[in-house]
């Protein structure tokens, strides 16, 4: 990153942290867990015993490639296949492999907040797949999607897995599927990983693990607010606090002020917080099948294929643009 747009990144950075803190309930938003550090913990997060949701996918991943890339060649022409929140790509990985050894003609291009996340998976992946085109990007999601649908002319697959649309609330998950779609043209597709309402304590323990991960995962956020924007969080002072709501899917995250407490960020600003007052920090929205239905339709979407894993824990759904 040249040293402006660094500069921009850490205001954006500042400034939302702020709105987030001077509102009520105060928040924070998910996308700035990812610095060096929260991708560590986020990598331990995925190999908890409690955290089904990498499994469940990857189960599908494995064993259902074959059927995806089948669906995705149907059109018969080149494609860009553009991963939104690519992380290590280690999903994404089977899809790659197989459009390989069909001999596609396809371009990769991963798009990750994390700048490190990218340049990792530009250096690491061509070893892995030999004759793989890689061209990563990082930055917001639509931003980078808008960038990525000027760069050729070919029809887009774009893949959001994960459940990263979880991190959205369902109004919001729409509005954003909307504008996806408008960045988008007929012949496309999407292939989007949607995490299924199930038992509720099943659930609840993949965001409020036994050894604490998921705590250190949230209160790394305040941490990288004092490195990077000079603030005094005294991390000690907040505590995780998970819940889930099995009848609207949301399973929320927050961490709650243990002391009436004043944090500075920066020079100028301060912000107080009263004993148990709360800093909403993540949604990771569940689904039932006819939400998902519903939500394609809403978004100008068709659904035209879903891919369950043996547990039927985890969706990835494949929709066409309408
Ligand atoms: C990366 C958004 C899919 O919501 O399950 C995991 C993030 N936060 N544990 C999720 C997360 C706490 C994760 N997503």
């Amino acid at each position: 990153m040249t040293k402006e747009n660094l500069m921009v990144v850490q205001t954006q950075f500042l400034n939302e942290t702020l709105a987030g803190l001077q509102a009520s309930p105060k928040f924070m938003y998910p996308k700035y867990f990812y610095d060096e550090k929260g991708n560590y913990i986020f990598q331990q997060i995925m190999e908890m015993d409690e955290y089904y949701l990498t499994n469940a996918e990857m189960d599908i991943f494995s064993n259902q490639a074959e059927q995806i890339v089948t669906l995705i060649s149907e059109a018969n022409t080149p494609f860009d296949l553009i991963e939104l929140g690519a992380g290590d790509a280690i999903k994404s990985i089977y899809l790659l492999k197989e459009m390989i050894a069909r001999k596609l003609e396809f371009s990769y291009l991963p798009i990750d907040i994390s700048a490190h996340v990218i340049s990792n998976l530009e250096v690491k992946l061509p070893l892995q797949l030999p004759g793989l085109d890689i061209n990563g990007l990082h930055g917001d999601y639509l931003d980078m999607l808008d960038q990525a649908t000027t760069i050729s002319e070919r029809r887009k697959v774009v893949l959001f897995m994960g459940g990263n649309i979880g991190n959205m609330n369902p109004d919001d998950a729409e509005s954003f599927l909307k504008s996806m779609r408008r960045l988008l043209s007929k012949r496309d597709l999407l292939i989007i990983g949607f995490d299924l309402k199930k038992n509720p304590k099943q659930i609840l323990s993949a965001y409020n693990d036994s050894k604490g991960i998921t705590a250190s995962f949230n209160l790394n956020l305040l941490a990288r607010i004092n490195r990077e924007l000079n603030g005094d969080f005294e991390i000690e002072n907040f505590e995780h606090y998970a819940s889930y709501d099995p009848e609207s899917g949301a399973c929320k995250s927050y961490l709650i002020s243990l002391k009436d407490q004043l944090v500075h960020l920066g020079e100028a600003e301060t912000i107080g917080f009263a004993k148990n007052e709360l800093i909403y920090m993540e949604i990771s929205q569940k689904y039932a099948l006819e939400d998902i239905e519903r939500l394609a339709l809403g978004s100008g979407f068709q659904s035209r294929n879903n891919f369950f894993d043996t547990n039927r824990y985890f969706l990835d759904a494949v929709w066409s643009v309408s």
